[in-house]
This record gives structure tokens, C-alpha cells and sequence, in this order.
């Protein structure tokens, strides 16, 4: 399963880009409202770190609108994805600029047939928001098993991209799942790299390692 980060933040993608577990980036308007500078130059910055698939989100609403943001969005870089809201005016646009080579990510995913409906655009990415759900009281990632079920019944090859992700969990389940990609605000990633037994024994290791050394003669 590929490790997409969520954040619009470029010290965030760095460090964790650095570590060489990192596939892509995904932003949203509201993530990229909290980033100083110029729009264009940090997406530029972004795709030039992370050399991998990343998505930058119209604001438009209607399809004229989003194909003028989606083409030029496009031109910033090759590794940019064009991130249209699951709406009719975006799967509309999906299906244009799929058909121009563009690639699409529709996001803002809640159920099934709105994911049938990327895939039958051409979507690149499907991006259902698992923890969204979840804060509503349904099981998100149960809306990642049909999707994934409804994908493999028909060899669509539109990738399901798990968003929204709040914990490790989700992370644990998607891939159990046979999710394409998970993206994950840094937090998150940072939370699953933890475990307190591998710092307990690390720590034994070194000190049994030092005690060794201080009685050899
Ligand atoms: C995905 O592409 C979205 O940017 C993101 O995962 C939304 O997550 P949130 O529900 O935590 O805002």
C-alpha cells in the first residue's frame, strides 16, 4: 500500500520524505489556506520533494471552472493530480480531463455508487473520507471494503485512496484491505511509527551493550 501525506506543509513532507517511506502528497483548500507564500510555487516546491503523485484541489464548483483550475493546475507539474469534488460538475470534469491525460483524484467520497461513479470517469484516485464517517457514527472503513469489492468485480483501475484518516487503525485496516493508498495528516504518521516496546528495548540494548564495554579490559 502506498504512504501519501495529507498536509500542504513542505517541512512536514521533507522530513518525512527524507525517510524514504513517502509516495505522494494530497492537499485540500483548507490545508493549503494555512501555508504561507504563493499557491503555485509551493505546489511546484512539494512535487519537486516528493517526486511522486500529488494532489492540488480546485475551488470552482461548476465544470467550466474546474476544467480551467484542473488544466492549469496540470501545468505546474507532471506529478500533479487534479483533485475535483464528487459532484456532478466533477465527475463531469473527471471524465474530461481523464479523457486529456490529466489525473484525476475525486474526493469528498461518502458512499459506494458516488465511487462506481469516479471509477466510471476515470478517475485516477477515489478518495473516501473514512474518519468524516466515522465522526457521523458510521464505520468508514467499511465504505473501503465495498469500494474495494466493487473495484475488483470489475477490474476498474482507479486507485481507492483512503482519506481522513485519524489514526493508526485506519491505517492497519486499509491495508488489510487491499487499499491502493492511505494518506495521513503527519500526526498520524508520526503516531504509527511509535511503540513503546521498541524504545524500552532499544534502550536495554545500549545500556547492556555500555555495561559490556566498561568491564572489558
Ligand atoms: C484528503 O484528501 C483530504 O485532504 C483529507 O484526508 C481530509 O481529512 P479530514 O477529514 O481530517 O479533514
Amino acid at each position: 500500500m502506498k504512504l501519501f501525506v495529507d498536509t500542504g506543509n513542505l517541512k512536514d513532507i521533507q522530513a518525512l520524505a527524507e525517510i524514504g517511506i513517502l509516495d505522494g502528497v494530497t492537499t485540500n483548500p483548507s490545508l493549503m489556506a494555512k501555508e504561507p507564500g504563493d499557491y503555485r510555487e509551493t505546489l511546484k516546491k512539494i512535487c519537486q520533494v516528493v517526486q511522486g503523485p500529488v494532489s492540488a484541489e480546485v475551488v470552482s464548483t461548476d465544470t467550466a471552472g474546474m476544467l480551467r483550475e484542473g488544466r492549469d493546475l496540470a501545468t505546474i507539474d507532471e506529478h500533479i493530480v487534479v483533485k475535483v469534488p464528487l459532484t456532478k460538475d466533477g465527475i463531469r470534469a473527471c471524465k474530461t480531463l481523464s479523457s486529456e491525460g490529466i489525473r484525476v483524484n475525486v474526493t469528498l467520497c461518502f458512499s459506494a455508487t458516488q465511487a462506481l461513479f469516479a471509477a466510471k470517469a476515470g478517475a485516477s484516485y477515489i478518495s473516501p473520507f473514512v474518519g468524516r464517517l466515522d465522526d457521523i457514527g458510521t464505520t468508514g472503513m467499511n465504505l473501503i471494503r465495498e469500494i474495494v469489492d466493487i473495484y475488483d468485480n470489475y477490474d476498474f483501475t482507479t486507485e481507492v485512496l483512503v482519506a481522513s484518516v485519524r489514526n493508526p487503525i485506519h491505517i492497519v485496516e486499509a491495508a488489510r484491505m487491499g487499499a491502493d493508498v492511505a494518506t495521513c495528516p503527519p500526526a498520524v504518521i508520526e503516531q504509527a511509527f511509535k511503540h513503546p516496546l521498541t524504545d524500552i528495548g532499544l534502550k536495554k540494548f545500549l545500556e547492556d551493550w555500555e555495561k559490556a564495554q566498561a568491564t572489558r579490559v
